[in-house]
């Protein structure tokens, strides 16, 4: 039993290039549902808890730093498969080694800045999404 949402952050590189529009696009072409959505500007100890399960990697530190560096959009996916599919859709962490058409390939800058986040388990989308959203900001 597979579930049915993801959480997605579009990082601020990709903001910062104007891609917003275009990612979300990808994602209703795609068929996911936006059941919410927040666009802002993390700090760095936000970043740091968000990526927790990455400390101590040697790309943590400079990812963080990143990932507060300026605004982000974060929203939770629906749709069924959810993880699994967004995973496909945004392709391989690294841009380069995305397939062509995802959305890490067409907008990603580099494997830190590279486009979006997507929950990697249906266990991390439930801690993700009630990471930035309370229950009253889901639709
Ligand atoms: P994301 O899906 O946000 O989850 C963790 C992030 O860490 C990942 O995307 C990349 O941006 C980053 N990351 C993972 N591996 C590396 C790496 N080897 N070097 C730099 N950044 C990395």
């Amino acid at each position: 039993m597979t579930g049915n949402k993801t959480f997605t952050i579009i990082k601020p590189v990709a903001v910062r290039h104007g891609y917003i529009g275009s990612i979300l696009a990808k994602i209703n072409e795609a068929g996911f549902r936006i059941s919410a959505m927040k666009f802002i500007h993390i700090r760095l100890e936000e970043a740091k808890a968000f990526y927790a399960a990455h400390e101590g990697k040697p790309f943590y530190e400079a990812l963080v730093s990143f990932m507060s560096s300026g605004p982000i959009v974060v929203s939770i996916l629906e749709k069924e498969n959810a993880v699994e599919d967004y995973r496909k859709l945004i392709g391989a962490t690294n841009p380069a080694d995305a397939a062509e058409g995802t959305i890490r390939r067409l907008y990603g800058t580099n494997i830190q800045a590279n486009a979006t986040h997507g929950s990697d388990s249906d266990e991390a989308a439930e801690v993700e999404c009630n990471f930035f959203f309370s229950k009253s900001e889901r639709f």
